[in-house]
């Protein structure tokens, strides 16, 4: 019986799609909250002008991501320090960026400039300019 019933409180855990809420109770169905106004920017093609990493990204990754993504942070293991950190990790910075999920809670929001400049450079294929 035991593990009928873990087994099924894990079917319902990965139902919800592996988000980061606590469950807490049955009945609340406020949805999981986070990225709700999550705006969908992402240019279909490389941006004119295009960003550049060296005026656009750097500063804004070294400020804002870096805090963690450096040795000695939260996120040490997965380290946004430079062009070669960023580049080998584009396709999840994109990602993460994209859906709102970086900066994580508690640290404040990218500005929508700050986006769209981040996103535009790595739809131009992330360039060490
Ligand atoms: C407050 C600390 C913090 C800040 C600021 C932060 N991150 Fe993170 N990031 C984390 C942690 C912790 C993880 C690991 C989370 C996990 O593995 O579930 C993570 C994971 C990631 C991942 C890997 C996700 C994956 O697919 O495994 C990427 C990419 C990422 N962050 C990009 C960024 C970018 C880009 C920024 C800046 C815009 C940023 N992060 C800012 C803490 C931070």
């Amino acid at each position: 019986m035991k593990s009928i019933a873990l087994s099924t409180l894990l079917l319902l855990v990965a139902a919800c799609g592996g988000e980061t809420t606590t469950s807490t109770s049955t009945t609340g169905s406020s949805g999981t909250g986070g990225a709700a106004s999550c705006p969908n920017d992402l240019p279909a093609s490389c941006p004119t002008p295009a960003p550049t990493w060296s005026t656009d990204v750097a500063t804004v990754i070294a400020a804002r991501c870096a805090v963690c993504h450096a040795p000695g942070g939260a996120a040490a293991d997965k380290p946004l320090t430079d062009h070669a950190d960023v580049f080998a990790r584009r396709s999840a910075v994109l990602n993460q960026i994209h859906a709102c999920k970086m900066p994580p809670e508690g640290a404040s929001p990218l500005t929508s400039a700050e986006r769209v400049a981040i996103e535009g450079w790595l739809v131009c294929g992330a360039p060490d300019d």
